[in-house]
């Protein structure tokens, strides 16, 4: 078989800048072992990764073909979701009232840093074969941090639509209410991230290409299990993980508020999602459909923790001056992406778990690749967004 990084290597620089990206997108079609995956995956893989729609600046039909589930007789089917509905009732906030707006921020600001450089720039300032200035080290630095918050406000405009399709399509009711609340707190989401990149931080980057796989592949699956796996334990799992790494970190006081509000609807969220799908897994699905999203979850898994490189900053900092194989490696050993890591799959293994997606069947996966010690810990029924934030700030310098 043809080794990809050799003949990387051995091309003309000019020429490899140009094609790295294809083979990286080859890159990751490959490591889809599972045909069932890279049905679901790929033809997503070939829209975000070789014609780059998330990248072209126009608006994106997702087409769905997944049914909307009436019940006109109002079942009081579960009551825990019940439970739920009423304190995300209870817990609403105004994006625009709530939050101190007034903040003065300056992401150059080494005072108060909206992501410090421990995080993931001083990873690459130190180690890298381009020397930078302290200023532009300094700019360096807001625009990874930049490039963050910009992925999470793409992570949540697809939870806003993902979110939609399940309320239309889950088969409880009582979860049909809960989701109605979590529609308007993934809009109050996109809203305060835009608004803080907008009128903060005045500039934002464009979806990560892994991201816009994800997501492309759940808008158009017609499965809603399929959607909610993916959205709601997947990409809201990093999400919550990603969001508490950061409210620990970040030394700029609106962004800690802002993270503060969403960690806690964010709490409910994975709540909602572990509740579901426990019940529709372990009652409604068939071995072969179970054993089909147990692969997928755990491909998607390494995909997620192995893709997210930030390529879009590199783009514009580093092309050509060093291969994006360099970029990658010093990306992913930043303390900061470790510590990313670590807090992302603290919180999904428990859930897979708890839903029934790790059997004796995929554990030995997870073993391999180092996953297996996150198998006891507590799951998103465990832990409330309060218990999760008085954790974060009980241990200042561990995530
Ligand atoms: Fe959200
Ligand atoms: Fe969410």
């Amino acid at each position: 078989m043809l080794n990809i990084d050799y003949i990387i290597d051995i091309l003309p620089p000019r020429v490899r800048t140009n094609l790295e990206p294809y083979f990286e997108a080859v890159g990751v079609m490959r490591e889809m072992k599972d045909p069932k995956v890279l049905s679901s995956l790929g033809p997503a893989g070939v829209r975000g990764l070789f014609l780059q729609r998330g990248k072209q600046g126009v608006p994106i039909q997702m087409p769905s073909s997944h049914s909307a589930h009436f019940d006109f007789s109002y079942p009081a089917d579960q009551p825990e979701m019940r439970t739920l509905y009423e304190r995300a009732k209870a817990h609403q906030w105004n994006g625009s009232t709530d939050l101190p707006w007034e903040t003065y921020v300056d992401p150059m600001n080494p005072e108060k840093p909206i992501l410090p450089p421990e995080f993931f720039s001083s990873a690459i300032t130190d180690n890298s074969p381009v020397k930078l200035s302290v200023k532009e080290e300094r700019r360096l630095q807001a625009d990874l941090a930049c490039w963050t918050l910009s992925q999470f406000l793409h992570g949540e405009q697809g939870a806003l639509m993902a979110a939609a399709q399940v309320t239309e399509s889950v088969q409880f009711f009582d979860g049909k209410l809960y989701g109605s609340t979590q529609i308007m707190d993934e809009g109050r989401h996109v809203e305060v991230f835009h608004r803080y990149l907008d009128r903060k931080v005045g500039k934002l980057y464009q979806i990560n290409d892994n991201l816009f796989v994800i997501i492309d592949a759940l808008m158009r699956d017609s499965r809603w299990d399929m959607k909610f796996l993916g959205m709601q334990i997947m990409v809201e799992g990093l999400a919550l993980g990603a969001f508490g790494a950061l409210y620990q970190m970040t030394g700029e006081p609106l962004l800690k508020e802002l993270l503060k509000r969403v960690i806690q609807d964010e709490a409910r969220h994975v709540h909602y999602g572990v509740l579901a799908l426990r019940e529709h897994i372990q009652t409604e699905l068939s071995e072969r459909e179970r054993r089909e999203r147990e692969d997928w979850a755990f491909e998607v898994a390494l995909l997620m923790r192995n893709r997210f490189m930030a390529f879009e900053v590199y783009e514009e900092w580093f092309e050509g001056q060093m291969t994006r194989k360099e970029w990658a490696n010093l990306t992913f050993q930043a303390p900061g992406m470790e510590r990313f890591r670590h807090t992302m799959f603290s919180r999904l293994v428990p859930n897979l778990r708890e839903i029934g997606l790790l059997t004796d069947r995929i554990r030995p996966h997870y073993e391999r690749v180092g996953l297996m010690r996150y198998f006891d810990g507590r799951n998103a029924l465990q832990i409330s967004g309060e218990s999760m934030l008085d954790e974060l700030d009980s241990v200042p310098d561990a995530a």
